[in-house]
């Protein structure tokens, strides 16, 4: 273990290989990679047994790099290493959201990724190319799902809820009759309420499901501030503390799994990785546990957030074309393969979407092909390098309406503000 020189977060790297003996010749031998891994769930560990077999196809050591898991903080750990020039990281794990306001720090990895760019969702090689610049890897993708309780769905004859009135009802008359009986911990929905990247996602599904827009619109419009908007989220605010515990308010994705998953609520919000967890040998909800498009708004109409991870090389890496190579190695379509076995990643690679060991490990990559095809962007093309701000403005705002310190009027009235002057709209 060692500390990220310059790095104010204790960044923690492991080293994923004893010492290769075998070297390649040239500059490069004996060089040690770094690769910043996400640690959310089993993420670490399938991220360090891809680049355990580059090291033993290369003969190159690559030490592992732990990150926060908060989107949030991750970002402003990377943004303080790369605005130093530093050198700990070659490769990095970047959200989907990131290739505009990373771009300048970022190689160039067309020319590594070639013709095989091509078998990706082009919607991903355009959100990763900034400037004519392939600045990212698309390495998995993802969009908001709906985790519910099977077993109680049908315990009290409730089917899986098409909107989020019903799933309201339904999560409140599931908690309060298994509470009744004994379980008194049972909490009906759990989602991640945390004021940080994850409450923009959560938000804007929400948000959009009730055709309130997406904050900000595809020609750089600001356009949160309308009574659709208001609706949803106090909607969303009336849950805590009634279905949704009051700690919701401090959930990321691992809290509110680690609830799902102990059996103590009967809905949750979250993205694909969770499915490989709560279906894992030792989960008590194992075989109890179904996955369906998220409910729909007044509007009709369901949304899911994307989201999604890429692999970028950082300029400032002492071996450039190592670290293509493995950021390459990585996002190819075997390692994809293997990544959406072991721990339900969703490719970024359309043909494995017709892998029948792919759609058998995870079924309801099929089943919810059409709300991943109708997922929801949060608005980063059309604000650029100024997308942060923008998602720091609303989840604070959200966070604001959700624990009754603002009205989601004036919160919303106050936010389109902000994001005028943000935005350079003026106000
Ligand atoms: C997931 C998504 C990512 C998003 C994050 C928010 O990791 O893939 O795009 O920003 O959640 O918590």
């Amino acid at each position: 273990m060692r500390l990220i020189r310059g790095a104010a977060a204790a960044l923690t790297v492991i080293v994923a290989l004893s010492a290769c003996e075998a070297r390649t010749p040239g500059d490069d031998a004996g060089a040690t990679l770094a690769i910043s891994c996400g640690a959310v769930g089993q993420e670490f560990e399938i991220c360090r047994r891809g680049v355990d077999r580059w090291s033993a196809a290369t003969g190159h050591r690559v030490e592992l790099v732990s990150t926060p898991n908060s989107a949030t903080e991750r970002l402003a750990l990377y943004q303080q290493l790369l605005a130093a020039g530093a050198h700990d990281v070659d490769v990095l794990q970047v959200d989907v959201i990131w290739p505009a306001i990373l771009a300048p720090h970022l190689l160039d990895l067309g020319p590594v990724a070639g013709a095989a760019i091509d078998g990706h969702f082009p919607a991903l090689v355009e959100n990763n190319s900034v400037d004519g610049r392939l600045v990212a890897l698309p390495w998995f993708t993802d969009a908001g799902v709906l985790y519910y309780r099977q077993d109680l769905l049908e315990k009290y004859d409730e089917a899986v809820p098409a909107t989020w009135r019903e799933l309201a009802a339904t999560a409140a008359r599931i908690q309060s009759a298994e509470r009744a009986a004994g379980d008194t911990r049972m909490w009906g929905f759990v989602w991640q309420g945390r004021a940080y990247e994850g409450l923009t996602c959560n938000a804007l599904e929400w948000v959009a499901s009730h055709g309130g827009g997406t904050i900000v619109d595809a020609d750089g419009r600001v356009t949160i501030d309308n009574p659709a908007a208001a609706r949803a989220l106090e909607g969303a605010a009336a849950w805590v503390g009634t279905i949704s515990p009051p700690g919701v308010l401090n959930y990321a994705e691992e809290e509110s799994r680690g609830v799902f998953q102990s059996g103590h609520a009967v809905f949750m919000r979250n993205w694909p990785y969770a499915w490989a967890l709560v279906e894992s040998d030792d989960s008590p909800v194992r075989g109890r546990v179904g996955v369906a498009p998220l409910p729909a708004g007044d509007a009709g109409r369901p949304a899911a957030t994307l989201g999604g991870w890429q692999l970028a090389v950082s300029k400032y890496s002492r071996y450039p074309a190592l670290a293509a190579d493995l950021a390459a190695f990585l996002t190819s379509e075997a390692e994809q393969k293997r990544r959406a076995l072991a721990g339900a990643f969703q490719p970024t690679i359309v043909a494995l979407y017709s892998d029948p060991q792919v759609t058998d490990a995870n079924p309801f990559f099929a089943r919810l092909a059409a709300s991943f095809d109708a997922a929801v962007a949060r608005p980063s093309a059309a604000t650029g390098v100024h997308y942060n701000r923008v998602s720091n403005a609303f989840y604070g705002a959200v966070h604001d309406v959700l624990s009754g310190r603002r009205d989601a009027a004036d919160a919303l009235a106050d936010l389109d503000e902000r994001l005028r002057v943000t935005l350079g709209e003026g106000s």
